[in-house]
């Protein structure tokens, strides 16, 4: 059974106080706090096998290989892919993002071809796409939302033509918390063309829910560990297999290679020619042992249960004054994010007076600067859900906002 109050304590960070008060965490779309098993997974791979791997032909080097090699099988069963070959280890979502722009993007974008996206996405998924643009001269266009907050997908639609060769969206909004329909978005850019590459930012949507990519018709999905448990600085590319052996390297140099001669090179098959140099061992362990926890919880009670949260948040805080929510109305089309302005309080001057109660929220513009200006706002307050918050967090979050709204509104 789900019990929140069982798993928070799986969190040592939560036992911490600071001026005496509780932590109220409220910032997972940002980064997850991490449960003992993760870290106990890093402990050991520190403790007891803590070298190098696929170079060593000893015991230690061998377990070390073997659990990063069971990260990647956890990883292909946890979101569907047909084989762990097709799961590439990177840094980010960024990295796996910018690996894609840097040899797909590069081998087959030209002045002739058109990159569609949307208004609605981090800058990790479009900073890299106006750069391969900008150098390739293909046009990127971009989909609006709708005044539901919902994306526009007639729009996206129009903009897919016999040129357009790849399409890279989110899955769930960082911001808003819409969850696209994936399947209909995809159905529609494939019947417009059918030839179309179709890149998803999972990074929202794998810690909170289940995610089966075989299903979906994409060709590359991409996420990020630390927002769903794990460590940071490892990320996952999955691509379809066809792709990746297709794509060149994207950083050369040791592991990598099957033969190496002064004059050339014979790169690995992949996924391995895409993980140059030695990898992120323990963080990619502790991957593995982050999937372990939420798979026990199961995915389908992680999202119940945030529905849950998002559903009392967006009741408790949009029932207060001079509070405007941006994003769906309705907890069922959103993940477990709540993005808010306060009338009269600037988000970082919330966000300071929620710190002096230790509730820790996130202010700004999220990395989508770009939604922001459409929305015409400069700022919003934003807070996150995940498997360790409770309702009782969010009273304390909508305290925390009638508190500013006192200070500077009088
Ligand atoms: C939707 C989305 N995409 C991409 C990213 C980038 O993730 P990372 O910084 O781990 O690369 C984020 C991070 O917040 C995100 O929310």
């Amino acid at each position: 059974m789900f019990d929140t109050h069982l798993i928070r304590k799986d969190f040592p960070i939560l036992t911490r106080t600071i001026h005496g008060k509780p932590i109220v965490y409220l910032d997972s779309t940002a980064s997850s706090l991490k449960p003992k098993l993760v870290l106990d997974a890093i402990m050991e791979y520190y403790t007891k096998f803590s070298v190098n791997i696929f170079r060593g032909i000893y015991t230690l080097s061998e377990e070390a290989t073997q659990k990063y090699e069971d990260a990647r099988v956890k990883v292909a069963k946890f979101i569907g892919a047909k084989s762990e070959n097709e799961i590439v280890f990177v840094r980010n979502a960024t990295e796996a993002i910018n690996l894609v722009a840097a040899t797909w993007g590069r081998a087959h974008l030209d002045r002739e071809s058109e990159i569609v996206s949307t208004v609605m996405e981090h800058h990790a998924n479009i900073v890299p796409w106006q750069e391969i643009s900008q150098k390739s001269g293909a046009k990127l266009s971009y989909a609006g939302i709708t005044p539901d907050y919902e994306l526009d997908i007639d729009h996206l639609e129009k903009l897919i033509t016999s040129r357009t060769k790849l399409v890279v969206l989110t899955y769930v909004s960082n911001v808003l918390g819409t969850i696209n329909p994936m399947k209909e978005v995809i159905r529609r850019i494939k019947s417009k063309n059918p030839k179309t590459i179709i890149l998803i930012d999972g990074a929202q949507a794998v810690p909170h829910m289940s995610v089966d990519v075989s299903t979906f018709g994409c060709d590359f999905f991409v996420f990020s560990g630390h927002k769903m448990l794990a460590p940071t600085g490892v990320g996952v590319l999955w691509g379809k297999y066809d792709l990746l052996q297709e794509m060149p390297p994207y950083q050369t140099g040791g592991e990598m290679i099957k033969e190496v001669y002064l004059e050339k090179t014979i790169f690995k098959d992949a996924p391995h020619k895409f993980e140059a140099g030695t990898p992120h061992i323990a963080g990619t362990i502790g991957l593995g042992a982050a999937i372990d926890y939420l798979s026990t919880l199961g995915m389908d009670a992680v999202r119940k249960h945030e529905e849950e949260v998002t559903r009392y948040a967006l009741k408790v805080l949009g029932q207060l004054k001079g509070v405007k929510i941006f994003g769906p109305e309705r907890a069922e089309r959103k993940g477990g994010v709540v993005a808010f302005t306060v009338l009269g309080v600037h988000p970082h001057d919330l966000a300071q007076v929620l710190d002096s109660d230790n509730i820790c929220i996130r202010s700004g513009n999220h990395c989508a600067m770009p939604l922001h200006t459409y929305l015409k706002l400069s700022a919003t307050a934003r807070s996150s859900f995940y498997i360790y918050n409770t309702k009782e967090e969010v009273d304390l979050l909508a305290g925390g906002i009638e508190k500013a709204t006192r200070l500077f509104n009088g």
